[in-house]
């Protein structure tokens, strides 16, 4: 069997995939610091206020994930093939069949799979159920940032009702992008270790060895 180095992952998209990660783990902890704060009381009244370093680094991280998502909507739209929606959604009779038998691969059922320069059917649907969580997490945080401002009272009420009940779906959610940290880097890991397709380091530099048919 031979295989071919391929591109596979835009700068942009690149770019937009450690924004993405990196902004959610400083999100997840200031975000649980807010939460419950892990310094004492006596900290907190003093100068060094860390309250408000975490509240800054948070809506600072929350602008840079909102960047990402928006990269991340224009990608599926104006990407190359490998990034656009169609490619990788469960909405052609290509991917739904890419869809089960990736699920059978991953449960050992079979050994037979089909490589793809893109994701495969089961990750492009999780990622898509990934972005559309992260709007209604956008929402939920702007609505708490900017209370006053009229755009985001409409989607906040629309969705949410009161602020408090933004607060426990933000909460919540957290805890989505906590397991799926954790999933996806074994995921990975696992695909970088099945197959000779250097996964991993397609993020880094693009590049993918892809299956070639002769
Ligand atoms: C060292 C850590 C990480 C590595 C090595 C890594 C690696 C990768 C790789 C290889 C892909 C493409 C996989 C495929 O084709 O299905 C990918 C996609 C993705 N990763 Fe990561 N990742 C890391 C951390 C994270 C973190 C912390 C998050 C967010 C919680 C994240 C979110 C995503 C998302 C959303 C995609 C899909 C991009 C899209 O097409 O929309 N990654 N990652
Ligand atoms: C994956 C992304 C995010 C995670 C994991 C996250 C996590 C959290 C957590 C755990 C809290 C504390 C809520 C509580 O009391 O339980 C919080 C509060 C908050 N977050 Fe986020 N957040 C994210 C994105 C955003 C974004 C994009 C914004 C908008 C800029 C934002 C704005 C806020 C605001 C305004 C608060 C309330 C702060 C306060 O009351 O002092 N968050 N976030």
């Amino acid at each position: 069997m031979t295989y071919q180095s391929r591109y596979a992952w835009s700068v942009l998209f690149r770019l937009f995939h450690w924004a993405f990660a990196l902004s959610i783990v400083t999100l997840v902890v200031t975000g649980l610091y807010v939460n419950s704060p892990w310094t004492n009381t006596v900290l907190e009244g003093s100068r060094s206020f860390p309250m408000a370093t975490m509240r800054y680094l948070h809506f600072l991280a929350g602008f840079i994930f909102a960047s990402a998502v928006a990269v991340r909507l224009y990608l599926w739209l104006f990407g190359n093939r490998q990034e656009k929606f169609w490619d990788s959604a469960p909405i052609t009779p290509r991917n739904i069949r890419n869809l089960f038998s990736t699920m059978a691969y991953y449960t050992y059922l079979t050994d037979r799979h089909e490589t793809r320069l893109g994701h495969n059917a089961l990750a492009g649907t999780v990622y898509l159920a990934t972005i559309v969580l992260t709007l209604i997490q956008l929402v939920s945080g702007f609505y708490m940032l900017y209370p006053e401002s009229v755009f985001w009272q409409k989607w906040g009420v629309a969705l949410f009702e009161t602020q408090q009940q933004a607060r426990f779906i933000h909460h919540l959610l957290m805890w989505y992008f906590i397991i799926f940290a954790f999933f996806h880097l074994y995921i990975v890991i696992w695909n970088d270790i099945k197959s000779p397709e250097g996964l991993i380091s397609s993020i880094f530099c693009g590049r993918k060895f892809h299956r070639s048919s002769s």
